[in-house]
């Protein structure tokens, strides 16, 4: 049976990719720090496959705990790495924070991986390496820009990084490039659970839906779109998370075509914050108090996915809708409120 070990295995992504990994039958260890999970999201995805994966709370960059963990668990063979800082705003302010975390965590785990005859390693990577790209749909040949954020470098690099070192090694490596993940699992067991005051829009919008936030502040509707608001891919998570299970298949099953592939994972769809705002309340029957404020620096006007790479080749193509997403997010919002 391979164990695949999922850094970062509590958090959003990584919880509900546990939980696919499970279904397909793997073996799966957790590592994650807890600075943006809880322990307790084991349980939820115990209470969902009826399996609690195995849970390691270690920091990344303690190299020799990295070291330590790989003796102990030697027949890991794959690696999903989510762990890792992520707060744009943040990465300003602390660079080194974010390049000693998302570097040094990296290089550690490349290094144990580099132990064995071979190991598959699936990166979680971001569309915001393309920054605000020409032309819609942004496809994987879209020049990916100069990073916008330390955060949107620390991917850029990491990515560089994993090229090398799969081209001197025998890692094989998958890099996935994540445009806006939403949503949570039907079962409300596990979601997103973001610290303090969210940054992202979905969130904010559930947390405004159940009266913890006063009002929505909606950054800007003078851009160059049809009603003003920017678009983004807004993909459902476990249609993501079923992603990251289909490319460690293909490398396990040496289907990759070059030592490191990369995958664009989005709906195809591009969606307006209005849109957004419209399909929450469609989808849940809650009016959404909200205001028109100025632009948020950064943010660029439009980014969806060109699909076709990710269906033809990876084989995979997201099944669930924005509405299906929002419905999830509101669930999961009222379970975690106690107010469903
Ligand atoms: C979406 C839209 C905002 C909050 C982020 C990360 C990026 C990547 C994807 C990890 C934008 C608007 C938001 C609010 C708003 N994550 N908005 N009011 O910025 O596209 O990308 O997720 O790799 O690194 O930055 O997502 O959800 O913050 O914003 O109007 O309170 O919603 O302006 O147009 P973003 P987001």
């Amino acid at each position: 049976m391979k164990k695949i070990l999922v850094t970062g295995g509590l958090g959003f992504i990584g919880s509900h990719t546990v939980v696919e990994l499970q279904n397909e039958g793997f073996d799966v260890v957790v590592i994650d720090d807890l600075s943006n999970a809880e322990a307790g999201v084991v349980d939820g995805i115990a209470a969902i496959t009826g399996k609690k994966p195995e849970f390691e709370k270690i920091d990344l960059r303690d190299k020799a705990a990295v070291q330590q963990f790989f003796k102990k668990y030697p027949d890991v063979s794959g690696v999903i790495h989510f762990a890792a800082s992520k707060a744009v705003g943040e990465s300003v302010e602390n660079p080194l924070l974010y390049y000693e975390n998302n570097i040094g965590s990296l290089v550690y785990l490349l290094q144990e991986l580099n132990k064995k005859p071979e190991a598959q390693f699936i990166f979680s990577s971001s569309c915001t390496v393309y920054g605000q790209a020409e032309k819609m749909p942004i496809s994987e040949d879209t020049p990916v820009q100069p990073a916008m954020s330390p955060y949107g470098n620390t991917k850029q690099v990491g990515e560089e990084i994993i090229q090398d070192v799969a081209k001197a090694t025998s890692i094989n490596a998958i890099l996935l490039r994540y445009f806006n993940p939403v949503g949570a699992h039907e079962s409300a067991n596990i979601g997103e659970l973001p610290l303090g005051v969210p940054q992202n829009l979905v969130p904010f919008i559930t947390q405004t839906a159940i009266g913890m936030r006063e009002q929505l502040s909606v950054f800007g509707d003078d851009y160059n779109t049809p009603d003003g608001t920017c678009i983004r891919d807004y993909i459902h998570v476990v249609d993501l998370a079923k992603a990251h299970v289909t490319a460690l298949q293909r490398l396990i099953n040496k289907a990759n075509a070059e030592k490191v592939e990369v995958f664009n994972l989005g709906t195809g769809k591009g969606s307006s914050v209005l849109e957004v705002i419209h399909a929450f309340e469609k989808a849940t029957g809650q009016k959404l108090n909200y205001k028109i404020v100025p632009k948020r620096p950064g943010d660029v006007t439009e980014a969806y996915a060109d699909t076709t790479k990710a269906n033809n080749v990876l084989g995979w193509k997201a099944e669930l809708s924005l509405e299906d997403a929002l419905a999830s997010a509101w669930k999961w919002e009222q379970k975690v409120r106690g107010k469903e």
